[in-house]
């Protein structure tokens, strides 16, 4: 059984032995050159992913992967501290900062429509003023003055709708005193306000959060100013009544 194997194996490498044996010795010492030379690549590339460089790395296509920046904790003599790093705007809140406080920033309390005001605002009279004053800025134009849907782009975009100028369609803004806006909590317009509602866009970005809730605080002072229940006023029975035949509540 041996014998046969060996047999095997000398009639398959006898050929071979006499090749090798028949072959210049320069194509020899080229076969063996070229195989050491083969390393050196492999070595190369070993030696420079375990050493150490003060040299940037190359880099075949630049894209615009380098370029002149600051990056940060460098100094900038261009700003009087010297700092590149710009120190935070007032009012800037961190992502992870607003976390803990869905409240005033998401309006959510344990994953329901917050119906309070966050407890760090004061909801006074000079808030409200300046929700007016906001409300006036940002919401009136569409919503109106007054709150009831019929703000100057309302018109002119009906206008323009009817006359058939732009060939567009216009879905109105809501009237703020209809049940549905007034039954809405707090926190359900807050986020109307902040990340818009269907057609209504986005105010989040332009509103800063303080102001939102001013908004809301004013919207909620023009609700009452058309659905405020006479009770409240003391000695109101003493006052003339609204006809109670007409749309609304009034007694
Ligand atoms: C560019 C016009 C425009 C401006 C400005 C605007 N709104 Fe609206 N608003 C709309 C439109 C349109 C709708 C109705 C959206 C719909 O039904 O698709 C709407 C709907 C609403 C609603 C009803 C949401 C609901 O649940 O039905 C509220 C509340 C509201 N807006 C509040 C505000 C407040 C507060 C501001 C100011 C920060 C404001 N809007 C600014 C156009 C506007």
């Amino acid at each position: 059984m041996t014998n046969l194997i060996k047999q095997i194996i000398d009639d398959l490498m006898k050929p071979v032995f006499e090749d090798l044996r028949a072959t210049p010795l320069w194509i020899k010492w080229v076969v063996i050159v070229i195989t050491c030379a083969a390393t050196i690549p492999l070595a190369l590339i070993f030696r420079s992913r375990t050493s150490y460089s003060d040299k940037p790395k190359i880099h075949f296509i630049q894209n615009m992967d380098n370029q002149p920046k600051f990056v940060s904790q460098e100094p900038n003599a261009l700003f009087l501290d010297g700092r590149a790093m710009r120190p935070k705007i007032k009012g800037t809140i961190a992502q992870d900062g607003m976390a803990g406080n869905t409240h005033k920033f998401m309006g959510i309390i344990d994953g329901a429509w917050a119906d309070t005001y966050p407890p760090s605002l004061t909801v006074d009279r000079d808030f409200i003023r300046r929700g007016q004053e906001r409300f006036n800025i940002y919401c009136a134009p569409c919503h109106g003055i007054g709150g009831f849907g019929d703000g100057i782009i309302h018109k002119r975009a009906t206008q323009l709708v009817e006359t058939g100028v732009n060939g567009t369609s216009w879905v109105a803004p809501k009237n703020l005193h209809e049940e549905v806006v007034r039954e809405q909590p707090v926190g359900q317009l807050f986020n109307s306000i902040t990340n818009g509602i269907r057609t209504m866009a986005a105010y989040g970005s332009q509103i800063p959060v303080d102001d939102r809730w001013a908004i809301i605080s004013y919207m909620e002072a023009l609700q009452v100013s058309q659905n405020a229940n006479p009770d409240s006023v003391e000695g109101a029975n003493a006052l003339p009544h609204k006809d109670s035949s007409n749309e609304g509540s009034g007694e």
